[in-house]
């Protein structure tokens, strides 16, 4: 577990607030370390024996292995503790974001464009897939706007994804973009991008560390949540990173065709449809120059998992309202990928390590550290 970077607009929390969120990301952490490992036990001893005796067969895939364990007490009681926990973390940084609101915005609404841009879009249209649900239970999703100004959704992602991910992502949140970078510096030691597109931005947290590792590259980043935009300009002017930020679909964006060296996305495809995920395949490779790539980080591929692992990973879908993950797993990336125009020679679909930091005890820093795992990247590098 690391520690959270403060930054001007992160909202501070009082001694009974801290209290608060420091007792749900203890109790995810041991619902999730100490509990969860339980549900294989119970699978393992009593369900699959059960099921053998009844059809004469291990399930075949993570539907049957669902069905099973819905009937278990013990797994049922795991559920609800982890779906409680969810809303617990919502509700703990919710009351302190409401508090300091004002204070945020008004914080937000002078830290603008010394470095970077913001430019929002007053008629885009959210997706549906995005506004149909608060995606893991975050109160509101990312679009809600309360008025002119408002940074609540950012601020409430910004701490929501530290307490979730317990720290594991580092001070800033950063480790996806280290994870993609990493996995760029070592698949494409020549590539040297001077313009860069980050896909389902959200608060900049994956889009930072390019503006570190490649200082002389124009940076963008865009979503369709105007808050968590307004959130992120405001966090990456904090923090000096010059990045332009813009309210747009990464299905059609109005980038010049052939605009980019580097279009990437990490864990956005996954809270998308089917058909957007076809859709911004096509446009991230539009937007390549020849030599560009796109990639697009995501979660842990369900392939060569065992069914009840998959179950396991497939749990979100349906009980944390991220409806697309089992779906996203589902799909034939490679015709996704060869469906937007790259040709086989051109495709990429690989496995990226998966890195989680912890405090260094004593240095009030974080340090990487690899745990082992991978997260899956699918994309192309366009040839001509
Ligand atoms: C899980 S968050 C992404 C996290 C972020 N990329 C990171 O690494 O920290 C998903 C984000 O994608 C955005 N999003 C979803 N569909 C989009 C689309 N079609 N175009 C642009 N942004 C989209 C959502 O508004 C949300 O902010």
């Amino acid at each position: 577990m690391s520690f959270q970077t403060p930054h001007a607009v992160l909202p501070s929390t009082t001694h009974d607030e801290a209290a608060r969120q420091d007792f749900v990301k203890s109790m995810r952490q041991h619902v999730t370390m100490s509990l969860t490992p339980g549900n294989e036990v119970v699978y393992r001893r009593a369900v699959l024996p059960a099921f053998a005796r009844r059809h004469g067969r291990s399930p075949k895939d993570r539907r049957e292995v669902r069905a099973a364990m819905l009937r278990e007490p013990y797994h049922q009681a795991w559920s609800a503790m982890m779906r409680t926990t969810q809303e617990m973390i919502w509700d703990s940084i919710e009351t302190s974001v409401d508090r300091q609101r004002a204070t945020l915005n008004a914080r937000a609404a002078q830290l603008v464009g010394k470095h970077g841009t913001l430019t929002l879009d007053p008629d885009l249209v959210p997706p549906r897939y995005v506004t149909a649900v608060d995606i893991h239970c975050m109160p509101g999703n990312y679009t809600t706007d309360p008025g002119p100004g408002d940074v609540t959704a950012g601020a409430l992602y910004d701490r929501g994804v530290y307490l979730y991910m317990m720290g594991g992502m580092g001070g800033t949140n950063q480790s996806c973009g280290d994870m993609l970078i990493g996995y760029i510096r070592k698949s494409f030691p020549d590539l040297a991008p001077q313009r860069i597109l980050d896909m389902g931005c959200a608060v900049g947290h994956s889009t930072l560390p390019y503006a570190e590792a490649f200082p002389a590259a124009e940076i963008h980043g865009i979503d369709v949540g105007a808050p968590m935009l307004r959130y992120a300009h405001a966090r990456a002017e904090a923090m000096g990173k010059r990045v332009h930020f813009s309210q747009q679909n990464a299905e059609r964006t109005n980038f010049a065709t052939g605009s980019f060296d580097l279009v990437v996305s990490h864990i956005a495809l996954h809270e998308t449809s089917a058909k957007a995920v076809h859709a911004i395949m096509r446009e991230s490779r539009r937007l390549l120059r020849p030599g560009g790539i796109a990639l697009h980080l995501e979660v842990p591929p369900f392939a060569g998992k065992d069914p009840f692992d998959q179950y396991l990973t497939d749990w979100d879908t349906h009980y944390n309202a991220e409806p697309f993950i089992g779906t996203l797993h589902d799909l034939d990336m490679r015709a996704v990928i060869a469906g937007a125009g790259f040709s086989p020679r051109e495709t990429i679909l690989d496995l990226v390590p998966l890195v989680i930091y912890v405090a260094d005890p004593g240095k009030d820093g974080n340090y990487a550290h690899h745990v082992g795992g991978h997260f899956c990247v699918a994309g192309g590098r366009r040839s001509s």
